[in-house]
């Protein structure tokens, strides 16, 4: 996919391929790989920071990782998260915008939950919003924990009603996690934005993994939606074993990791 907005809201209807990534050799690979779109998200905060949950995330830790994301995927659509409270008004949510943008290199910003006032003063900004509705793990404590959403009919009807919102707000996508499938695909059939779906099925418009959790690293977190690609966890451990136990038995260095030199030099030294 072209690195802009408008090819991303003309694959309306495909399967638009978006994967996290929070640094530079990921983003480079993933570039590498030919999705279409990277998302540095707050999930940065569980997967590479170590924090229980995605609040403690700071703008400047996004606006890090993102522009080093940028460095390995100049060529990539990319999108990176708001932090918690970053959008709790629309003049913070615009300085933080412009530095994702500006600073990081970003093409766009997502925002969770139906902030539809402050996306869209953005939108009407020129900064281009993706939403995110279902689970949004910055308010998970307020929806009961990580738990599917939208599953009665009325929370449901909120939900769809808050993605006609988004999209009246001027949002060009749409994440939805953790969702039935069926109320994903309405939505999907309903909003005439992507649909972007993580833990909400097939029928959305593309999805959405955390790279993590695709590779399985550090491996003991597994979540449902989730589809593992590799056992890299368990590969990396075995490699920085073998490490510890070459160094031990003095196995490595070896001859051919070493520098030569005339020792006749260090006579008398
Ligand atoms: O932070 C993140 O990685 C996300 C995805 C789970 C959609 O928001």
């Amino acid at each position: 996919m072209k690195r802009s907005v408008k090819a991303f809201r003309e694959a309306k209807g495909g399967r638009i391929v978006m994967v996290t990534a929070y640094d530079y050799p990921t983003a480079r690979l993933a570039e590498a790989a030919g999705v279409d779109a990277i998302l540095v998200g707050d999930s940065l905060g569980n997967v590479v920071l170590g924090y229980e949950d995605t609040r403690p995330v700071t703008l400047d830790a996004i606006v890090h990782h993102a522009a080093a994301a940028r460095r390995g995927a100049r060529a990539t659509f990319l999108v990176a998260d708001l932090p918690y409270l970053a959008d709790a008004t629309l003049d913070r949510a615009l300085s933080a915008s412009e530095r994702l943008l500006k600073e990081a290199g970003a093409d766009a910003v997502k925002l969770e939950g139906p902030k539809v006032a402050v996306m869209r003063g953005l939108v009407e900004a020129g900064v281009p919003v993706m939403g995110h509705l279902g689970l949004t793990p910055q308010t998970a404590s307020q929806l009961g924990g990580y738990k599917v959403q939208g599953r009665d009919r009325e929370s449901a009807k909120r939900l769809l009603d808050d993605a006609l919102r988004l999209e009246d707000a001027g949002v060009f996508a749409l994440v939805l996690e953790m969702v039935p499938a069926p109320l994903a695909r309405v939505i999907t059939e309903r909003v005439r934005v992507p649909t972007i779906g993580i833990g909400a099925g097939a029928e959305t418009d593309g999805q959405v993994l955390v790279f993590h959790d695709l590779i399985g690293v550090p491996g003991d977190f597994r979540p449902r939606f989730a589809k593992r690609y590799l056992e890299a966890g368990e590969l990396i451990r075995a490699a920085l074993s073998a490490y510890a136990e070459d160094v031990r038995a003095g196995r490595f260095p070896a001859p051919e990791h070493a520098f030569e030199m005339d020792e006749g030099l260090l006579e008398g030294l």
